[in-house]
């Protein structure tokens, strides 16, 4: 790794509150320095490591007087229980539970330690410490001082460590905790494993005084050929000289930023190709204001609905798509790397997708970037998962503060065309209410995406299916769905809801003239079992549920896509049944094996006839 070694010493200042969190907008457009690999770490699960002797992290002054945070080392006959340099490690990013079979159940606090020595290209520029993400919360401290809090486990943070770092050893030490709280987005009770860690990349970020902390590049709404660009800028000197080039699509242009270091252009180009899974053409644009410079890639397109139908650029489309947790269940770990995005995204493509479900929380982003170049659409979720707090304030806010971490993260990508604010939770008003602060939200930050949830669905009748009888009739009329642009929900019937006959007997009824997009339907299959299709957890029935399920749904109407659950198997502590799930959801196309089940071609064969016949319209 590329030291970087401070050229002036930079004096240590005093104690320092803790600081807030900063925006550094699309990192990877960035020149940044890498501070993945092995860290130092003590498993901590008493929280011993947060407390002094007395149980007090900090003085009346703030300024902390014990604990791991001070890195220390025993010198002089000095008590320190505790010694970073000897300790175990762990691979940074990484989740501890599959990197130590002690700590595969493991919910509590991991302290992590890293020792870096630091250059500046030049004496005014600014340090960063950025974090794709920790699994649950982060306690961040750098050189003995409290940076911040960090918590949401799947969307980025940053602080600033200019006036902290020294130009030697500098030793950022993280406390992680993963335990599981009520009051929590996600809550207590989820389907997937709670991997706990330092999950995604840990970035050096070094910038000019003033750079560029935010942008955001897409096609005008209403325009063919007009991109618009904002560019924010944060530091002293506001009123600089913002600049964007589409080398190209050889037009640029520069602006002064106003005295809130905003910059806003319009572009237009003659003949702009828009962005589609046929055509996923990126741009590359490169923003710079002084010393700092971003290059990146960005794709133009347009999404919208009419009536039931999707429209990508005007376009009716159908979603052919796929849910995907973020792991890579061959070696039941959390996935985190582009490798990994490759792997999942391939996958998808060769199921026939034009379309993924990231569920239930934010992925890393490079799977948004991947899904830009293999022109695969995304919808992107926030972890509003089953039975959360729906009264409690802090929990809104934790919510809302983890869509718009999202959102400000991914808001460049081109795949990105769903917001998901939340997955299966119970109708109540609080929870109707709850949901709709989120859209709320989603759309004041940005306009030009779907924002949905999935739903929930319950069986009766309703005024346009009066002779249906209720045991074979679904009905959808989630109150929520007055404020989505889908009408997106996951339906099990055939699996949870009775057996397969069931499904040639359903019929259903839709309240929503909207679109509607299936965000689950699937069955259990361990790979490599088989028998009957009359036996639950063979790959026969499951391919049977696919070849009953799919032409049911097409009798819904607005039927215009679905994600069906799931890609790959994945792990999860409530599938206990011995010798079928052994601790995996086994819904997967593909299990935790790697080989593909009957069912996979099953849907594959469907999304081929589909494509077949979208390409013909
Ligand atoms: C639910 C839920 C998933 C879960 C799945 C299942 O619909 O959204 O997170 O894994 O069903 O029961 O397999």
């Amino acid at each position: 790794m590329k030291k970087l070694i401070l050229l002036l010493v930079v004096a240590f200042v005093g104690a320092v509150s803790a600081r807030s969190e900063v925006m550094i907008a699309d990192v990877f457009a960035r020149q940044t320095t890498s501070l993945d690999g092995k860290w130092n770490v003590i498993v901590d699960p008493y929280d011993t490591g947060y407390f002094d002797y007395r149980r007090q992290p900090y003085d009346a002054n703030g300024k902390i007087t014990g604990g791991y945070a001070l890195d220390k080392q025993a010198k002089d006959g000095e008590l320190i229980e505790y010694n970073f340099d000897t300790s175990p490690t762990l691979n940074v990013p990484g989740d501890w539970n599959s990197q130590d079979e002690k700590l595969f159940y493991y919910e509590g606090s991991v302290w992590y330690r890293k020792k870096f020595d630091i250059v500046k290209s030049a004496p005014d520029h600014r340090l960063f410490i950025y974090f794709g993400a920790a699994n649950y919360e982060a306690d961040v401290y750098l050189n003995g001082k409290k940076l911040g809090k960090h918590i949401g486990g799947f969307t980025p943070f940053a602080y600033e460590i200019t006036k902290l770092a020294k130009a030697k050893n500098n030793s950022l030490v993280v406390r992680v905790n993963n335990n599981r709280h009520a009051d929590a987005v996600p809550t207590v009770n989820t389907d997937w494993w709670n991997y706990g860690g330092l999950t995604r990349d840990v970035l050096l970020v070094e910038t000019p005084a003033t750079f560029i902390s935010n942008f955001r590049t897409r096609l005008k709404a209403g325009t063919t050929n007009t991109i618009e660009a904002t560019v924010q800028l944060d530091g002293g000197d506001k009123n600089q000289t913002v600049k964007i080039n589409f080398p190209s699509l050889k037009i640029a242009a520069e602006m002064t930023a106003d005295t809130n270091g905003v910059a806003r252009f319009e572009l237009n180009t003659p003949n702009l190709a828009w962005w589609s899974p046929e055509n996923p053409v990126l741009n590359d644009v490169v923003i710079s204001c002084g010393a700092d410079e971003l290059k990146d890639r960005v794709g133009f397109r347009s999404i919208a609905t009419s009536g039931t139908d999707i429209l990508l650029n005007g376009k009716k489309v159908f979603l052919r798509g796929i849910c995907i947790h973020e792991e890579v269940a061959t070696e039941g770990r959390r996935a985190w790397s582009e490798a990994d995005a490759r792997m999942l995204l391939s996958n998808a493509k060769e199921l026939g997708c034009n379309f993924v479900r990231l569920a239930h929380y934010p992925h890393n982003e490079h799977m948004a970037r991947v899904a830009d170049e293999l022109g695969i659409l995304c919808w992107e979720e926030t972890p509003v998962y089953w039975t959360i707090q729906w009264t409690n304030a802090a929990t809104l806010a934790n919510a809302k503060q983890q869509l718009a971490d999202l959102i400000s993260r991914d808001q460049n990508r081109a795949s990105v065309i769903v917001w998901s604010v939340a997955n299966e939770t119970p109708v109540s008003e609080p929870r109707t209410k709850f949901l709709k602060a989120l859209v709320d939200e989603a759309r004041a930050l940005d306009g030009t995406r779907l924002v949905s949830a999935a739903m929930e669905v319950h069986s009766g009748t309703m005024e346009n299916h009066p002779g249906a009888k209720p045991e074979n009739h679904k009905v959808v009329d989630d109150p929520f769905g007055e404020y989505t642009d889908l009408c997106s929900f996951n339906q099990y019937t055939g699996w949870y809801d009775g057996t397969l006959e069931k499904i040639d007997r359903t019929t259903w009824s839709i309240k929503y003239h909207k679109p509607v997009v299936i965000s689950e339907f699937g069955a259990d299959a361990k790979q490599g079992l088989h028998g009957e299709t009359t036996t639950r957890f063979t790959e026969e029935y499951q391919a049977e549920l696919y070849r009953r399920t799919l032409p049911m749904l097409e009798q819904i109407p607005g039927f215009s896509g679905c994600t069906p659950w799931i890609l790959f198997d994945f792990r999860s502590p409530r599938r206990p049944l011995s010798g079928i799930q052994d601790g995996w959801n086994i819904k997967g196309l593909i299990g935790h094996n790697g080989e593909k089940k009957i069912a996979f071609d099953v849907l594959k064969n469907f999304y081929g006839e589909k494509a077949k016949a979208d390409a013909t319209k």
